[in-house]
């Protein structure tokens, strides 16, 4: 009777291991160093509330527009043409969501039962909820050991495939697809007429002044890339984000999605998401606080873990907030396949540390381990890295 799709979505690991963490806190009142979350220990900055305000204010309070405000498609247009270099994009290629997360579901719904090629790992949320939510057949193409890629392998996965996810920044690798990646991948799929869903939640947040490249800046029109505010200026609980392609198309059908989804998004959620990428001077404050701050927490955690011996540390990732590790060492031989893939974790948790588990992001994963920084200040960070070396060298 119910729709069986629904039936296989999960519960998200990362939420599960945040609520262990809060019971046995709660059991034990152990404290915890918490490195399992992709929360931002930022606040969304003043002039953003403010704009909110203001809008709320004027009665900005009905029904909204469908698929977007023309003011923020502006703003929009404007952002994409100074920040991303991507040209002639018009209001209809645009469609505002709740969050990135809204506009990649609707994207997968396009795809619904369709073969879909992703590089792995992959981020858990795409496995636990999109790819059974919309029946997709997932087909995942790993990383080289450094996180490089094999383009013979993704070029022999692609044939008879609808659509290729990728996410630049990566999540959890924080790996930053170079331009020349991001074009070799992008020559690869139009020869076959492969659709590129690009996932650009990080964009803002690279290191070493790299700079972020979206397909989008390429010639080839089966491209459709989600953004978001969530990580950009610390607004995960507002639920602000788009969608933009130049497929006629899609474009099409995902205004058609939208109005039969969710009528909009708040107008003033729009009208303050105006003012977060139309103030450049406010948005640059923010922006060098939040990379300041996350550069040395990089490089705190990462000069860390890679001082505890036996820990496989991949090259130092130049974007998003995750480092992902491999514990292959330290994991016996002899355990099954179920009790390997938390053994780490579990001691871990033991020793009042909370990371995510690789078993969530891929079938490749399982021997790894994601830490995120962005909720954990520096203190906290060597903390948590004397905790793992005391818990690895039990
Ligand atoms: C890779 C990736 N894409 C998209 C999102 C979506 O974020 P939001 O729905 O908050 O915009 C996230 C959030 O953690 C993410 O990690």
């Amino acid at each position: 009777m119910f729709n069986q799709a629904l039936k296989n979505v999960r519960l998200s690991p990362i939420v599960l291991v945040s609520e262990e963490v809060n019971r046995i806190s709660e059991e034990t009142g152990r404290d915890f160093i918490l490195f399992q979350r992709g929360e931002m220990g930022f606040q969304t900055p003043k002039y953003i509330v403010d704009a909110m305000f203001e809008a709320i204010n004027q009665g900005n309070t009905k029904y909204p527009v469908s698929g977007g405000h023309i003011k923020l498609k502006n703003a929009v247009i404007n952002k994409l043409n100074d920040f991303n270099s991507i040209k002639g994009i018009t209001p209809d290629n645009i469609v505002v969501t709740h969050g990135g997360q809204e506009g990649l579901q609707l994207v997968f719904k396009l795809f619904e039962g369709n073969k879909v090629v992703s590089f792995s790992p992959v981020w858990s949320v795409i496995l636990e909820n999109y790819v059974p939510f919309t029946n997709l057949k997932l087909i995942e193409i790993p990383f080289e050991n450094d996180f490089s890629i094999n383009y013979q392998l993704l070029e022999e996965n692609l044939k008879n495939v609808s659509l290729l996810y990728l996410n630049t920044p990566h999540n959890p690798t924080g790996k930053v697809f170079s331009e020349e990646e991001i074009k070799t991948i992008v020559s690869i799929c139009s020869k076959y007429g492969v659709y590129i869903l690009s996932d650009e939640a990080y964009e803002r947040i690279t290191f070493d002044g790299i700079k972020h490249f979206s397909p989008m800046q390429l010639d080839y029109d089966r491209i459709i890339s989600v953004f978001t505010f969530s990580k950009t200026y610390a607004m995960t609980g507002w639920r602000l984000g788009y969608i933009v392609t130049r497929d006629k198309e899609i474009g099409r059908m995902l205004r058609l999605a939208e109005y039969t989804q969710t009528a909009g998004v708040p107008t003033f959620t729009q009208f303050a998401g105006v003012e977060a990428i139309s103030n450049k001077e406010k948005e640059s404050e923010f922006l060098k606080e939040l990379l300041t701050e996350y550069e040395i927490r990089r490089k705190t955690l990462y000069e860390g873990l890679s001082s505890i011996d036996g820990i496989k540390m991949p090259v130092q990732p130049q974007g998003a907030f995750y480092i992902f590790p491999d514990f292959s060492e330290f994991i016996p031989k002899n355990l099954t396949e179920e009790e390997s893939k938390l053994f780490i974790h579990r001691k871990l948790i033991d020793s009042g540390v909370a990371a995510v588990y690789g078993s969530c992001f891929g079938k490749y994963s399982k021997n790894f381990l994601r830490f995120s920084y962005s909720t954990t200040n520096i203190k906290q960070i060597l903390t948590g890295v004397e905790r793992i070396k005391e818990a690895l060298n039990k």
